[in-house]
């Protein structure tokens, strides 16, 4: 699918993506724009070479495509200069190698903040009154009448929050939490990396109600907090950040929420951990191998799960999009961009 063919930059798009803005301000500034029509979700580093053939640009991106040395040498042969993921996290995208070929790198923070930590505090919900266990229930036609026992979950009043890994999407989080139940809920916000000046910030908005502490240590928050919640970024010093021991120094029926991604938890510990413990629950957005999951975690009745849509809103996606184009438009003719990982 081409857009002004006669652009004097030409930019790809991996993938179609929502909206038209993005389209119209590239075309605004003289690009002829080139979207991927292929059907495949994932595509192959060998698919995107072809995509950027003599001369690019500038590549929209996705998080499912390995951006490493290989596709910045070619995106560097054909005269590229600027890469965006259309993603906040750019676990997928190895910065260096972009460096090394004169290639600048884009991410999309900020839009999809809300969005996200919405979709953490639904399944921190959802998880914790048993909601979709529920829904099964219903439509396979197993109601036969109310009883003291059916589908009897946790209640989230009073219990203790823990964010790990607070920073934008992370406190947006705890803010919801906060915000959305504080007449209801009152929470103990343990963050272990968390943002300056956050319980400044719950002060000046009068949000008294709610205790809020700094975690000593990470093992302090597995301890003590009912619900968990991850945001931290992936990379060496997060993987598998939840494994078999921080598992098993959690609260027994405690849920323990991802959005972030899914490396940062040992998906097969998760699984023996559910397994032997039913009253422990997860709500999981990531996957360490996405799309699939691994074997068990399907059956589990304790486990919420849902295919990595934290950021699907249309207003973010739409958002999302407007800012990659932005990123790579800026970065092709030198202008600082708010897309730059390294802010
Ligand atoms: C991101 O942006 O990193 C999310 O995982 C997808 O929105």
């Amino acid at each position: 699918e081409v857009y002004n063919p006669n652009g004097k930059y030409r930019v790809v798009s991996t993938k179609s993506m929502p909206g038209t803005r993005w389209i119209n301000l590239l075309i605004e500034q003289d690009c002829r724009v080139e979207i991927c029509t292929q059907k495949k979700t994932i595509l192959s580093v060998e698919d995107i070479i072809a995509l950027i053939g003599d001369k690019c640009d500038g590549v929209i991106g996705q998080l499912t495509e390995d951006w490493g040395e290989t596709l910045f040498a070619a995106l560097s042969r054909a005269g590229g200069k600027a890469f965006s993921n259309m993603a906040v996290g750019y676990n997928n995208v190895d910065v260096n190698a972009a460096n090394k070929h004169g290639v600048a790198v884009g991410n999309t923070p900020g839009v999809l903040t809300e969005t996200t930590a919405e979709l953490a505090a639904s399944l921190s919900l959802a998880a914790a009154r048993r909601i979709v266990e529920s829904d099964q229930f219903m439509r396979a036609g197993l109601y036969d009448g109310w009883l003291p026992h059916l589908f009897v979950g946790n209640l989230l009043k009073g219990q203790t929050v823990g964010v790990i890994g607070a920073g934008r999407i992370g406190s947006a989080y705890a803010r919801m939490m906060i915000i959305y139940f504080s007449q209801f809920l009152f929470v103990v916000i343990i963050a272990c990396f968390v943002i300056a000046a956050y319980g400044e910030f719950l002060k000046a908005n009068g949000e008294q109600p709610v205790t809020w502490k700094r975690a000593a240590s990470m093992d302090e928050v597995l301890r003590e907090a009912d619900l968990i919640s991850l945001h931290p970024i992936l990379d060496k010093t997060t993987y598998h950040l939840i494994n078999k021991e921080s598992l098993a120094t959690m609260k027994k029926e405690a849920i323990l929420i991802n959005c972030s991604r899914g490396p940062v938890v040992d998906e097969v510990a998760l699984v023996e951990h559910l397994k032997q413990n039913p009253m422990f629950r997860v709500g999981l957005d990531v996957f360490e191998d996405e799309p699939y999951m691994k074997p068990g975690l399907a059956d589990m009745k304790n486990a919420v799960v849902v295919p990595h849509i934290a950021s699907a809103s249309k207003w973010t996606r739409e958002g999302m999009a407007t800012l990659a184009a932005l990123n790579v438009l800026g970065n092709i003719k030198g202008y600082p961009v708010w897309g730059d990982p390294n802010r």
